[in-house]
């Protein structure tokens, strides 16, 4: 029956008073919850393919571009979640506005989001580790540090020869076990790695504008290279094609609002959370990438040139190995410094991941969607313990097995869909239910959230196909689990 295919979960008044979970979070707690979760592999990992293939020094205008976008949905995000401070994050803004199976089909694509991209980031951090390594004379196995199998455009899945990921995998287990002894516990280790990781950030910028000053500003011209003749490389269809690949760098703010149960105080802390973290992590970005694409020549970091190196480097390695160079061999720490504050910031990424994940299922159990063993919470520590294990087993099943490149586009075609019916979401409300009391509110609606659910859809139709027909394989597996269980047991039930 469609009407009950569309049942909507009342607002509860009380949402933001009852929580089984720990209050432990403050706005700043939250907002580096954020930072934590933003800062990882886009910058780090990503920046420089999108500099070399796509944009030039114009990755600034990308990173802003996408930035904007992701403004417009945090700004979304921070309506919802102060009016709606439950754990379920998008998953429950659906539920209250456009009905039960568009909720389900997002807390679907929210696994994308949050449990791949904690097993794609895993793989990148076994990659950063592995070179850590090799440049202090330690060398892994090969056998037991990179993904079994393969992806090649041409032949499919190719194996490697190695047998598993290990150190994937371990840095999942041990997060894993972070989590289920306790959020407070968690959240410290998330500060104390955040303040690492950006202050390497400014470290990176701060001297790589000392070398700049010194060596002139060059490779920032043209600031714009001019369009191949190909869509999407330079010119500027390329900064667009630049900002769909440096979205992911963005994803991870609304990982906020999967804490709200355990918010000290939700309705004012959450919106500061969500805009503050998104506002921080887009500074520091402009910043990286007007650095980076001025200290090394942007057709220097293009994948082919990448591909040429004799010793793979990341491009912010590559950088740092130029400052390094100018300002004298005292400096060397820079490099060590870098290296350290990238791990560090990777792993708060899988953390923060591995956290929200199982608060999406935890809402969801609750409303009946899912098995009850998924709103179990430990007497003791209060976490959704059992969940959380699911979550991290599942997560290393992936990241012991697959390659980084197969699970990014996935995640991020989830993320999007996610962002669209929020956004979507608020115009709804907003007309559904205008007295409702919004503690934070979008300006200039339907502007505003018609315009974060257009970049939306623009840039998952950016999306290849590949990732499309999985994306839709998966979401019908979703669907298939939704009728063979939620649909019948959903609490919602001829209510
Ligand atoms: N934004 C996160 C990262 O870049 C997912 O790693």
């Amino acid at each position: 029956m469609p009407n009950q295919l569309f049942r909507i979960k009342p607002i509860d008044p009380n949402a933001a008073q009852s929580s089984d979970l720990k209050r432990v979070l403050g706005k700043w707690g939250l907002t580096f919850l954020g930072i934590g979760a933003i800062i990882g592999a886009g910058i780090f990992v990503m920046t420089g393919k999108a500099a070399g293939d796509h944009a030039g020094p114009a990755l600034a205008i990308s990173f802003i571009i996408a930035g904007i976008g992701c403004g417009f949905s945090g700004l979304c995000y921070a309506e919802f979640a102060a009016m709606l401070p439950i754990s379920g994050s998008a998953y429950a803004y659906a539920y209250a506005t456009l009905g039960e199976i568009i909720a389900w089909i997002i807390g679907w694509a929210l696994v994308l989001e949050y449990l791949f991209a904690a097993s794609t980031v895993a793989v990148s951090w076994s990659g950063y580790l592995t070179s850590f390594l090799g440049e202090h004379g330690i060398y892994l196995p090969q056998i037991i540090a990179k993904a079994p199998i393969i992806w090649d455009d041409k032949l499919g899945f190719v194996a490697t020869g190695s047998i598993i990921n290990l150190p994937a995998v371990a840095i999942i287990a041990l997060l894993t076990s972070l989590l289920v002894i306790g959020i407070s516990e968690s959240a410290k280790m998330n500060n104390i790695i955040v303040f690492i990781k950006t202050s390497v950030i400014i470290l990176f910028i701060l001297f790589g504008f000392i070398y700049l000053l010194g060596n002139g500003f060059d490779n920032w011209k043209p600031f714009i290279p001019e369009n191949t003749g190909e869509f999407g490389k330079f010119g500027w269809s390329g900064i667009l094609a630049g900002a769909g690949t440096v979205f992911f760098a963005y994803i991870g703010f609304d990982a906020v609002s999967t804490a709200a149960q355990e918010a000290r105080n939700p309705q004012k802390d959450m919106p500061f959370g969500i805009l503050v973290s998104l506002a921080i992590s887009t500074v520091l970005y402009i910043g990286v990438s007007l650095v980076l694409t001025g200290v090394v020549k942007y057709e220097e970091m293009s994948t082919q040139a990448l591909q040429k190196l004799a010793v793979h480097q990341e491009p912010i390695a590559l950088a740092v190995q130029r400052m390094v160079d100018y300002m004298g061999s005292s400096m060397a720490w820079l490099g060590f410094f870098v290296n350290l504050g990238a791990l560090a910031g990777l792993t708060t990424v899988i953390l923060v991941m591995l956290m929200g994940q199982p608060r999406i299922f935890y809402s969801m159990a609750k409303d009946g969607l899912l098995p009850p063993i998924f709103s179990k919470v430990h007497p003791r520590y209060q976490t959704p313990h059992i969940n959380t294990m699911i979550t991290g087993g599942i997560a290393i099943l992936l990241a012991g097995i697959f390659p980084i490149g197969i699970l990014g586009d996935l995640v991020v075609l989830g993320t999007l869909l996610a962002f669209t019916i929020v956004s979507i979401g608020v115009i709804i409300l907003r007309k559904k239910n205008p007295e409702a009391y919004r503690p934070f509110k979008v300006p200039f609606v339907p502007v505003v959230p018609a315009l974060g659910a257009a970049i939306c859809v623009l840039l998952m139709l950016s999306k290849e196909p590949i990732a499309w027909v999985i994306f839709l394989g998966w979401m019908a597996i979703g669907l298939t689990i939704y009728f063979a269980y939620g649909n019948k047991n959903s609490r919602l039930k001829d209510s």
